[in-house]
């Protein structure tokens, strides 16, 4: 299998259903980016700019723990909820087939 599909609510509260591939080593905010929703990513993916924060709506989907940098981002960013997430910090795997997530408000 080479592509997951990821299901992404945008800020107007409409889901995409996106395919994934798991061989380009993306993450969640580049394929954001490249089904062109309203993520910028602004940091290039260096856990810095938290303009990637999404929220993680499934609850049985394993994803990689958080680590320090990721950690203290979300501990300066605004909305930021138990279930936050930033997208470049999740790289797309088989795993993530299934995955639900909604777009974090902008800050
Ligand atoms: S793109 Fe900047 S923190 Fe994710």
């Amino acid at each position: 299998m080479s592509d997951v599909t990821i299901k992404i609510k945008d800020r107007e509260g409409t889901v995409h259903e996106v395919q994934a591939p798991t061989d380009m080593a993306m993450n969640l905010m580049e394929v954001c980016k490249a089904y062109e929703l309203p993520v910028e990513g602004t940091c290039g993916g260096m856990a810095m700019c938290a303009s990637c924060q999404c929220y993680i709506l499934s609850s049985d989907i394993p994803l990689p723990e958080m680590g320090d940098d990721e950690d203290a981002m979300l501990a300066e960013a605004f909305y930021v909820e138990d279930n936050s997430r930033l997208g470049c910090q999740i790289p797309i795997t088989e795993e993530l087939d299934g995955l639900e997530i909604e777009l974090a408000p902008e800050s």
